[in-house]
């Protein structure tokens, strides 16, 4: 049994520490995009709140990492234990009723549709998420007379398996939306929006409609989400976050909207059209104005940028800001945020990109700090197919600094004379077609005023070059087989742990049909095995009692237990055993949602019920719109106490797929459109959860798992630049800087290729130039499915010559498979001997850092 579980029903200490942290980690997150005055409410006020996020709020997103907390603050909630006056019972009563209805009637059609099957009813659940109904219209005797503020709540959410819809109740505001949102805003002095979203919505509403006076993104804010909303709203916690996406003026504005829109909703082939472009990096270039810049966030209060003067420090940039809150009432803290543009050369290169950031202390009224961005010269490096190599090319990089990408000064310019190569690659992700790719048309680049005469006046900075030695990397990986040991006594896994045997010598005693077993998981450890004796590595195994492997029997082989998570850990909110220790609970009911299908379990006499609630933090996205490094590991931090106490090795997050459309269904569990800020977020998390010893990270879901239509068929046509500089840079960032226990590859095709079974990505970048020492899985079930056609699934034995270590999650067949490749001659010994190395080595670090503890 994991240390959470108990009998005792009430709410733990822990639960109460940690929804604490995570109150204060969501307001740190949440992004005031307008405010005219109408915020901080004062002490007291009162309201008249509306909106469908208002008693129902969504805390957490839906899949994989919506995790199911004890109690949800709402906002209503939130808002009246600060002391602020809700008016409107009676309207948010009566929709009560509206929205329980068409919950159960959705949740019974999907329960139908399931055919009384739980993973059925999974699944039809990621199809069809539940939307909320929209409330009545607004009349006259549902706005209070005598209270002049208004507070709108607007819920969004998405899930995994399915996209958001670019039209009206999802992107786009409901009819009866719009029309409450204008009855508000005629009829209050003071209305204010609250976005209680996934992801960006069309904000043009906001400009269209006099009135609206202050609008505050909230997102999903994990179990204490209303408390955090109402720490912002009261002006306890000045709000600080600065979006991690670009939000549009209009959806076609993104590049990749124009396909969407025109796609069928069965094309198979997504192209990267707009290359390195990614993000604001595309609406910079383009003359495209967005609505809400990357990087924007307003405060209550007006911080002073003063950049000092740049230096270098060895083969770096500093960039040293003093920040001086200037307002006289609240305190607050200022992200300050380094972009660079880089010279055209023979590259095409955006007008800027993000190269740094750092975020003050909360600083009073008048106060000041000095921080310091530190910038690597070799981060200014572009990559060149035709070079295959990392270069700086030769020209005028800008540095510019300031509070968001559309609001920044030129804080000094470096020439470089002469090209310079940093690194020198292979080429690798060779195209299986033609991949059109746009290039910069200077005169659409953003501007400004002042532009033009801070490049003249800019300050010079040189840097000594002489000690970049050009990184090189050797691709060739030895698979040497490992011989079967002398002895004919068996090695138990404890001798490896002693130091008695090597690891070689124990794997070289196992079988390639044990071998075999070894590199297939099996994720369902709570549900009736499908056969008992070869697994050894389990999803969702909170309830602790578990089985008991041929493997573990053999060779006393420990079981390595994973969990999903995103935003804390999924875990089993509770379950029930019976007197032999039997669990009986689902762990498919870990996941949100699934409580609400009328599954009846079957029941048993004399059960014992346990409770477990894990902590819901906020999503990924928030965590990054902090910008906060400090809270971006406290995070990884609390998430791997958690792991502690549901016994959890691995944590099957974060995942760090770019924002490339806002409508990726799980954009919510990744962090941003910006390789550097996402990749930044996953090291700090990582980081956070791999302080703690033998608990271990997986970064997710490797790679270009931008959309989830099709997720397990779609074939990403994208050049090797921008892998390298977009969609592989954010894994490099944190995958170098962690050196994380697992990563997993995505369902989608690159180039052609199954990630899964794609050697370029798993082997020659991951491991020959990143140096990732820890082990790979599949994401689950990548390998069942059709062997042809346009929607063959991955190659069980492909995997394991790619280096994806580990199938998830894994199947009969998978084992079965792999034994067959390995008779026909297409899977080598020593192939399976190095995968089940690289995942034995993630299992003896966990039992050494245990012991050490
Ligand atoms: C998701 C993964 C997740 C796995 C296990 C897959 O469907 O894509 O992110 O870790 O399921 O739940």
């Amino acid at each position: 049994m994991n240390l959470y579980a108990t009998t005792n029903p009430n709410i733990t200490e822990r639960e109460e520490k940690h929804t604490q942290i995570v109150r204060e980690l969501a307001a740190r997150g949440m992004v005031l995009l307008k405010n005219q005055g109408c915020l901080p409410l004062k002490a007291g006020s009162r309201v008249a709140l509306y909106g469908n996020g208002a008693r129902y709020t969504l805390h957490a997103g839906i899949g994989a990492a919506g995790t199911i907390c004890r109690h949800v603050c709402t906002i209503e909630e939130g808002l009246s234990d600060a002391g602020i006056k809700v008016t409107t019972g009676a309207y948010l009563d009566r929709y009560d009723e509206t929205k329980e209805t068409a919950e159960t009637a959705h949740y019974e059609m999907l329960w139908q549709r399931a055919q009384n099957n739980l993973l059925r009813g999974v699944i039809a659940m990621y199809h069809e998420p539940f939307k909320m109904p929209d409330q009545s219209e607004i009349t006259e005797t549902d706005m209070p007379k005598d209270v002049d503020t208004a507070i709108y709540v607007l819920s969004r959410n998405s899930g995994e398996d399915t996209d958001r819809d670019a039209g009206e109740g999802d992107y786009l505001l409901s009819k009866i939306e719009r029309k409450n949102i204008e009855i508000l805003a005629v009829n209050f002095k003071h209305f204010i929006i609250l976005l209680n979203v996934c992801g960006p919505i069309d904000t043009k509403f906001i400009r269209e409609i006099d009135n609206i006076g202050a609008v505050v993104v909230v997102n999903l804010g994990g179990n204490l989400t209303g408390g955090s909303v109402a720490d912002v709203l009261t002006g306890k916690i000045t709000p600080e976050g600065k979006l991690s996406d670009t939000w549009a003026e209009n959806f076609i504005d993104y590049p990749s909207s124009a396909a969407i829109l025109k796609q069928p909703r069965d094309d198979l082939n997504d192209v990267y059209w707009e290359g390195v472009f990614a993000g604001y990096r595309y609406f910079d270039s383009f003359g495209i104005a967005p609505a809400y810049p990357f990087g924007y966030g307003m405060s209550y209060t007006s911080f002073d940028i003063q950049i000092l003067s740049p230096d270098t420090r060895k083969d770096c940039f500093v960039f040293p800001v003093r920040v001086t809150n200037i307002g006289n009432e609240y305190e607050g803290r200022e992200v300050v945020q380094l972009y660079v543009s880089a010279p055209q050369g023979k590259l095409s290169k955006p007008y800027q990109e993000l190269k740094g950031f750092e975020k003050t202390k909360v600083l009073e009224p008048r106060s000041s700090e000095v921080i310091e961005i530190i910038l690597p010269v070799v981060d200014l490096a572009s990559y060149s197919e035709e070079k295959a190599a990392w270069v700086l090319e030769p020209g005028a990089y800008y540095f510019r600094i300031g509070n968001s990408s559309r609001n920044t000064h030129i804080a000094a310019v470096w020439n470089l004379d002469k090209e310079v190569i940093t690194a020198r690659c292979r080429n690798l992700f060779a195209p299986d077609q033609d991949v059109p790719e746009i290039k910069a048309e200077l005169s659409r680049f953003y501007t400004y005023e002042s532009e033009e005469d801070e490049k003249k006046s800019a300050i010079h900075i040189s840097i000594d070059l002489s000690d970049i030695s050009v990184m090189t990397y050797d691709y060739t990986i030895k698979k040497s087989t490992f011989p079967v040991p002398a002895d004919e006594n068996i090695i138990l896994f404890e001798n490896v742990l002693t130091g008695k045997s090597t690891l070689e010598a124990f794997i070289g005693q196992l079988t390639p049909e044990e071998l075999c077993c070894v590199c297939v998981g099996d994720a369902w450890e709570t549900c009736p095995k499908q056969e008992e004796g070869e697994d050894f590595i389990a999803t969702f195994s909170l309830n602790g009692p578990g089985t008991t492997g041929g493997l573990n029997e053999k060779y006393g082989l420990p079981k390595f237990f994973m969990s999903d998570g995103g935003a804390g850990i999924r875990a089993l909110p509770w379950f029930e055993m019976d007197d032999e220790g039997n669990c009986l609970t689902d762990g498919l009911l870990s996941i949100g949602g699934t409580e609400k299908l009328p599954y009846n379990p079957p029941k048993t006499a004399h059960i014992t019920k346990y409770y477990q609630y894990p902590t819901a933090l906020p999503i990924p996205t928030m965590l990054a719109q902090t910008w906060d490094k400090n809270l971006l590991r406290r995070s990884g931090n609390l998430v791997g106490e958690e792991m502690v106490g549901y016994d959890v090795d691995v944590w099957l997050a974060p995942a760090m797929n770019n924002h490339r459309t806002p409508l990726c269904g799980r954009n919510f569990e990744y962090f941003s459109e910006d390789p550097l800020l996402t990749g930044i977020a996953a090291a700090e998390m990582g980081a956070g959860v791999e302080s703690i010893p033998g608990r271990f990270v997986c970064f997710k879901h490797f790679a270009c798992n931008n959309q989830e239509y099709n997720r397990h068929s779609l074939n990403v046509h994208v050049s090797e630049r921008s892998l390298r500089e977009i969609y592989l840079r954010s894994f490099q960032i944190a995958i170098e800087a962690v050196k994380p226990g697992s990563v997993m590859s995505s369902y989608n095709l690159i180039n052609g290729t199954h990630t899964a079974n794609y050697q370029d990505l798993l082997t020659d970048v991951l491991r020959c130039e990143w140096g990732f020492n820890g082990f790979v899985m599949t994401d689950f079930g990548t390998t069942r499915g059709p062997r042809s056609g346009p929607h063959a699934a991955s190659v069980p034995y492909l995997c394991i010559s790619a280096g994806n270590d580990l199938i998830m999650s894994g199947a009969r067949e998978d084992v079965d498979e792999l034994i067959e490749s390995y008779q026909k001659g297409d899977l080598k010994l020593s192939e399976l001997q190095w995968c089940a190395k690289n995942i034995l080595t993630i299992l003896v670090r966990k039992h050494l850092a245990a012991q050490s503890s």
